[in-house]
């Protein structure tokens, strides 16, 4: 499939307008996409990976994604990413990518701990978000809102009818960008083992109505 380039500006929080390009990611890109993915999510992938950042990174850059990755660009620098899942993923070779990273007794642990966290499957009709993340330099300054925007276009795009996606309670930037854009909160998952491990307690299942027009996907 042929890339698809959007441009746009991002409004910054008085850092003025950020000129950005959300593109699908390439190959060349997986290494700072796992670095990305990293830096915004300390919490939970330290616990799983241990505490060295870049190994961290390495081995998010290999793990096959759930779906479509698409990064943010700015002046040819990655600042952003996101994925959009349309459809139900196969499973992938996780252990090897672990094994290949990690001595046998931490790829045991990282392995046992995501298989705890589960896999987030589309629901029928319904397009997930995952992964968002922007580089702590270049946040509130509307990276994440740019590629959120395009998330929910590519969602339309592929005919779903809404978008979901999941948000850990207490994660305040995020939530606040998922409701100015329409997202609701449906359920709300209690997160029992994850409390002493990762220090949250439930997170949110939030979804977006993509609103056709009478007689489109929404009808
Ligand atoms: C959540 C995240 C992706 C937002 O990206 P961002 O580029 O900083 O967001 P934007 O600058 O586009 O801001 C969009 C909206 O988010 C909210 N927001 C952003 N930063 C915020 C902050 N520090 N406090 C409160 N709200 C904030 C605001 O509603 C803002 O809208 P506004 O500009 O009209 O005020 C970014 O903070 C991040 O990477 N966090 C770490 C990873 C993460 O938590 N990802 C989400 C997992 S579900």
């Amino acid at each position: 499939m042929g890339e698809r380039w959007v441009s746009g500006q991002a409004r910054g929080h008085g850092d003025g307008f950020v000129e950005v390009t959300v593109r699908p990611a390439r190959d060349s890109d997986r290494r700072t996409v796992g670095r990305l993915l990293a830096l915004g999510f300390p919490d939970k992938f330290a616990p799983v990976f241990g505490p060295d950042r870049e190994r961290a990174a390495a081995i998010l850059a290999d793990l096959p994604p759930s779906g479509t990755v698409y990064v943010a660009e700015r002046a040819g620098e990655v600042v952003g990413t996101f994925t959009l899942v349309l459809e139900e993923r196969t499973p992938s070779p996780l252990w090897s990518v672990l094994r290949r990273h990690l001595g046998l007794g931490a790829a045991l642990r990282a392995f046992l701990l995501l298989q705890l966290m589960g896999t987030s499957h589309p629901e029928p009709h319904t397009a997930l978000v995952e992964a968002v993340a922007v580089l702590p330099e270049w946040r509130g300054r509307g990276v994440g809102r740019r590629m959120m925007t395009e998330a929910l276009a590519s969602a339309r795009r592929a005919g779903r009818r809404r978008v979901g996606l999941y948000v850990v309670e207490g994660n305040a930037p995020a939530f606040r960008l998922y409701t100015s854009l329409g997202f609701r909160v449906q359920r709300t998952h209690r997160l029992l083992w994850a409390r002493s491990l990762f220090g949250a307690q439930r997170i949110l299942y939030m979804t977006a109505e993509l609103g056709y027009p009478r007689g489109g996907p929404g009808a």
